[in-house]
């Protein structure tokens, strides 16, 4: 297995390029199940996960082709609706083929996804949610067999404002008979990425980026001609915590700030300067790292697919800081990977309290989930003492695109070794 090898204690400067979101590519791949053509997607990230999606969705017989930047996908000819474990185990985001293959097929056979390191990750309101629109469905050997005769619209209404739950619903309510409202929607500019897809496709869609979303369904759609693919907010943080904790100025080049306001909000508590300019942010290192306190909430609040990261800044802040994670019950895995690298934490449930260090000690350590992985990467560049060797880089991989490149290339001293 690959490792990544960094010699902490240069600082970052110059420009980085924010790749496509991942969030906002896994659904809008999924989407181009709903109707026959050809699809044209931009600014699809090249990542393992997105790797994944399109593996299970060519088992179907969707055909993909890559070139000048361009994502092309024919889902005319699907002969199978099945996601099978093998690759579902991988990612647990293929339940997002549910909503559409039923919406063009009335029937599905995924398999449940399981957990993963951060939590149980149900899909329960997923479920509800669609038996409401008159689905029929059946767990059988793992698998959630379903089917429907002709989806019905529906009051939904959402216990926890779910990504991807809200995400299903949009693309099965884009061809259920009748409207369907969804009611405490979440509001994170992936789903509006994903609505933007299903209006270019003939979906009549509102409410996106609200707790309610309301959608018309539509008897026949037609591909997207051409739907572009939101900057990655959680990349362009992970950046943006980078260079917060190693000093320099950084330009985060094609990210948007209106999908990071709490993100700005707490880096400049911290000490950071962040001015908007044309195409993105330019970010300048405080010399001075205070310590601020953050609770993770959907969007627009803090983003919990930052906090990892935002602990490893904490670990070298002046002061004591608590984080609270409040969407997963177990997003701490990283925290003793980087007690490993000298950092002060203790966890209490879902708090964690962070007491900042002078600095961090290079050390072998092991990446454990997505996020987990950049929090190690990004105190492996402040570390001192040697080389943090980061292990089981594969969980980086699934969600961030060549990051140890984009860091040499602003100056870290970081590089892959392959197994
Ligand atoms: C999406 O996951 C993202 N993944 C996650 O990003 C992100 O952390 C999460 O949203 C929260 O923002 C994708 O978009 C592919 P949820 P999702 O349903 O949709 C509970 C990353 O690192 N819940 O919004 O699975 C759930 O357990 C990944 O890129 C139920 O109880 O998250 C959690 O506590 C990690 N039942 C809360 O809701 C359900 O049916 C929010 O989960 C669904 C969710």
């Amino acid at each position: 297995m690959d490792k990544i090898l960094i010699q902490g204690g240069e600082r970052l400067n110059g420009a980085v390029k924010v790749s496509g979101a991942k969030n906002a590519a896994l659904p809008v791949i999924a989407a181009c199940i709903l109707t026959e053509g050809l699809h044209r997607l931009r600014n699809v990230p090249n990542l393992k996960d997105t790797t994944t999606i399109k593996l299970i969705m060519s088992r179907m017989g969707v055909v993909f082709q890559e070139e000048d930047g361009i994502l092309s996908i024919n889902s005319r000819k699907i002969r199978d609706c099945q996601a099978s474990y093998d690759l579902v185990k991988t990612m647990r985001a293929s339940i997002l083929l549910l909503g559409p293959l039923l919406a063009r097929f009335g029937r599905a056979r995924i398999s449940l996804p399981g957990g993963c390191a951060i939590g149980a990750r149900p899909v329960d309101l997923h479920l509800k949610a669609l038996s409401a629109m008159g689905v029929k469905m059946f767990l059988e050997r793992g698998y959630i067999n379903a089917e429907v005769s002709r989806l019905r619209g529906a009051d939904i209404f959402f216990d926890i404002p779910t990504v991807t739950g809200t995400e299903n619903v949009m693309m099965a309510a884009s061809k259920a008979e009748g409207r369907t409202i969804i009611r405490n929607a979440a509001k994170e500019p992936e789903v509006q990425n994903l609505a933007d897809m299903l209006r270019a496709m003939g979906v009549s869609i509102e409410g996106d980026g609200t707790d309610m979303i309301i959608v018309q369904g539509v008897e026949t759609l037609n591909p997207a001609e051409e739907l572009t693919i939101i900057p990655d907010r959680i990349e362009a943080g992970t950046f943006m915590i980078g260079v917060t904790m190693a000093g320099g100025e950084l330009f985060v080049d094609g990210c948007r700030p209106e999908h990071m306001s709490a993100v700005i909000e707490k880096l400049q508590g911290v000490g950071a300067e962040i001015e908007k300019r044309p195409g993105g942010l330019l970010i300048k290192g405080p010399e001075r790292i205070r310590s601020v306190d953050i609770e993770t909430m959907p969007f627009p609040g803090f983003p919990t697919d930052l906090q990892a990261q935002f602990m490893s800044l904490m670990s070298i802040a002046q002061g004591s800081s608590i984080i609270r994670e409040t969407i997963f019950e177990n997003r701490f895995i990283h925290v003793s990977e980087l007690r490993r690298m000298g950092a002060d934490i203790r966890v209490h449930g879902n708090q964690a309290m962070v007491r900042g260090k002078d600095h961090l000690l290079a050390a072998p350590v092991m990446a454990t989930d997505l996020r987990a992985s950049a929090s190690l990467i990004l105190a492996g560049l402040v570390a001192r003492g040697g080389i943090t060797e980061v292990h089981r880089i594969y969980h980086l991989d699934r969600g961030y695109e060549s990051m140890e490149e984009k860091f040499r290339s602003i100056g870290a001293n970081i590089r892959r070794v392959k197994a």
